[in-house]
């Protein structure tokens, strides 16, 4: 279904560890829709390789860089800009990790020093990715930044543990920055609050396959796919939403809106 709605554009995609990643996807779509763009990663997710399948299928760069390192970040749009021959018009955040998810602790018994980890990770790097930007002046006027975030930012999920606060601060920071570069650059800042999404972060939550089977029946369109979020990302980088910015929209088949459904009641 590609219509050519990024032709011209350029690019930096942040995120895909393997073929089941947001980024991996929105990677894909951007490219069938005309985008040139760089790929980066944490340089311990390049190691394992993946990402070098995405990158000849794109014929795109991969440059790491650490999304907690200013150095890396700058190196990463220095870069870009070298290879892909001028300011960038998109940037996308695909970036989550949280050490007291990973490592199974409960939202009573966090360790702190991970959840600073948790916030620099999943939300700071937001921050430093766009401050970075501004600094450098790498992105166009009328360019677009995307972040993906979740629910739980707005509504308790007691397995999400420090995640909820990351998302809450990354969400916070798309409205904050959004002000900012909107003001100073025409640039848009927003995040994609998206349905639960089988990849390795999304698994990584406790209970997440129950989770998933309760969203999917309480969404009356179900859970929206992790293509669905690259289409819907691939349109948030385009000029046909250009007047939207310092929103957080919901791309969940409809759940963030639903009370009970009838799936769930009749134990469908
Ligand atoms: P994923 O595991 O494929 O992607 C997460 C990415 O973050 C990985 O590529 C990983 O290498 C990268 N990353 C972790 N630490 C990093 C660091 N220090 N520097 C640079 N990159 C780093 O999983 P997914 O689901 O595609 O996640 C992408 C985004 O979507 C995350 O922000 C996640 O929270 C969000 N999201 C995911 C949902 C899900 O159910 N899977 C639902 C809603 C939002």
């Amino acid at each position: 279904m590609a219509n050519g709605i990024l032709q011209g554009k350029r690019g930096i995609i942040s995120g895909a560890l393997d073929e089941n990643s947001i980024a991996w996807k929105v990677a894909m779509k951007a490219k069938a829709e005309g985008a040139t763009f760089t790929l980066t990663n944490a340089p311990i997710a390049m190691r394992m390789g993946e990402i070098k399948k995405l990158a000849d299928a794109c014929e795109a760069e991969i440059i790491p860089a650490d999304a907690t390192s200013i150095e890396e970040i700058e190196n990463l749009y220095t870069k870009s800009l070298d290879v892909l021959g001028g300011k960038v018009d998109f940037v996308l955040h695909s970036i989550g990790m949280s050490p007291n998810i990973r490592k199974g602790r409960s939202y009573g018994d966090l360790n702190y020093e991970w959840f600073l980890k948790s916030v620099d990770v999943s939300a700071l790097s937001f921050h430093k990715f766009l401050q970075v930007a501004e600094k450098m002046d790498a992105i166009n006027e009328w360019g677009s930044v995307v972040a993906l975030s979740y629910m739980a930012a707005q509504r308790t999920f007691p397995f999400y543990t420090d995640m909820a606060e990351a998302k809450s601060m990354l969400e916070s920071i798309a409205r904050s920055y959004g002000y900012r570069y909107g003001k100073l650059k025409n640039v848009r800042v927003n995040t994609v609050s998206q349905s639960p999404t089988k990849t390795t972060a999304g698994s990584g939550i406790g209970g997440f396959d129950k989770f998933y089977d309760f969203a999917d029946k309480m969404a009356p369109l179900g859970n929206a796919s992790a293509d669905d979020c690259a289409n819907y990302v691939v349109m948030m980088f385009s000029d046909y939403t250009r007047m939207v910015t310092m929103q957080n929209l919901f791309h969940d088949g409809g759940y963030s809106m639903m009370g009970v459904s009838e799936s769930l009641l009749q134990g469908e």
